[in-house]
């Protein structure tokens, strides 16, 4: 246990830096220091936290000599490059891009499915998993525990955020360029984001999935601890604000029940049912942005596939998909199991 860590946070100053910071404000995180750390363009730049103003400095290799817990979300190659010697200086790195997912002796953690795995992190590690995963899974998870999960279909809904800073200013940009009759510009998306959805996220691999599709076919297996589960997925990126919403089919080994899955969810932390469907009760990413639950809803049987369900869940991407999750590591490695 590491009570009243020294916290630093890599990638302070990004959309889920951000959010880690008002995760660790709300949840009165137990803090000896926290350090803010970005690239050296933002040095220098104050931070409001707990009434105070703190300022953020440039990431370098000797950042990580006085920190307990490193929380880092600057992208994959940052945490290739920096996550290591934070490891080495003594560090508990937290990280939450898909540098080091699938390695065997990085633990890949969602705290209400497999927290326990946090507690072995021989390289000083722990991997957060990609964001759609982990929203889709606190769905699966349960309903796993009941039924028995065998096969995934999903089609995810990803909001611009995912993409960063940049992604939410592309649509934003494309949104006002458009009603003003202007000519539309593109940097981070290959196609018009605004009015549109774009079945890409990530590069394409050799498979034909991209690797957003991938994470989502294999950290699932490993989260769950279900090397056999198959999965398969589209990646869909829609231009929503904040909130990723996934559309599911799920098979499992055991008959289903509508009722009996709805259930399942009751003593689930982190997961609200939302399905009156007749009442136009179901969730949308606006009813999980900035909130800490997914929702889910549309249970239904499916009509075509043998011991299946439909479902939707969505969840605000940014907070349980990244910056919360993290947090909730980081409060495991404070509180013990
Ligand atoms: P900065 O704001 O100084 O560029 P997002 O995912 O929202 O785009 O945020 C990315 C985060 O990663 C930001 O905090 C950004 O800092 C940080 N970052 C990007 N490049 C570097 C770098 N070379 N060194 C340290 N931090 C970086």
């Amino acid at each position: 246990m590491i009570k009243n860590p020294r916290v630093a946070i890599v990638g302070a100053t990004g959309a889920v830096g951000v959010e880690i910071l008002s995760c660790l404000e709300s949840r009165n995180f137990p803090l000896a220091s926290l350090k803010l750390l970005a690239s050296r363009r933002s040095a220098g730049k104050q931070v409001a936290f707990r009434g105070e103003m703190l300022t953020v400095e440039e990431l370098t290799k000797d950042s990580f000599q006085d920190v307990d817990i490193a929380l880092f979300s600057a992208g994959g190659s940052i945490s290739l490059e920096y996550g290591p010697i934070a490891a080495a200086a003594g560090a508990v790195v937290v990280d939450n891009s898909s540098a080091f997912r699938q390695d065997a002796d990085v633990p890949l953690v969602v705290p209400e499915i497999n927290g326990d795995a946090a507690f072995n992190h021989p390289r000083n590690i722990i991997a957060n998993p990609n964001c759609t995963t982990i929203i889709t899974l606190m769905a699966l998870y349960p309903l796993h525990l009941k039924f028995g999960l065998k096969m995934v279909v999903a089609s995810s809904y990803q909001a611009v955020s995912g993409s960063g800073q940049h992604g939410i200013a592309e649509l934003e940009s494309q949104v006002r360029a458009i009603v003003n009759g202007h000519p539309v510009e593109m940097s981070t998306y290959p196609r018009q984001i605004a009015f549109n959805v774009l079945p890409q996220i990530d590069k394409f691999t050799d498979t034909g999935y991209t690797k957003e599709e991938l994470k989502m076919l294999n950290e699932g297996r490993k989260i769950m601890g279900l090397p056999e589960l198959k999965v398969t997925c589209t990646c869909v990126r829609v231009p929503v604000y904040r909130s990723h919403s996934i559309s599911c089919v799920a098979q499992f080994e055991k008959p289903v029940d509508v009722e009996a899955a709805k259930a399942c969810f009751a003593g689930m932390p982190g997961v609200k049912l939302m399905d009156d469907p007749a009442a136009n009760v179901w969730p949308t990413p606006l009813d999980s942005t900035n909130g800490d639950d997914c929702l889910v809803g549309r249970i239904r049987k499916d009509l075509a596939i043998d011991n299946a369900l439909n479902l939707w869940v969505v969840g605000d991407q940014v907070r349980k998909g990244a910056a919360l999750n993290a947090v909730q590591i980081a409060e495991l490695l404070v509180n013990g199991k």
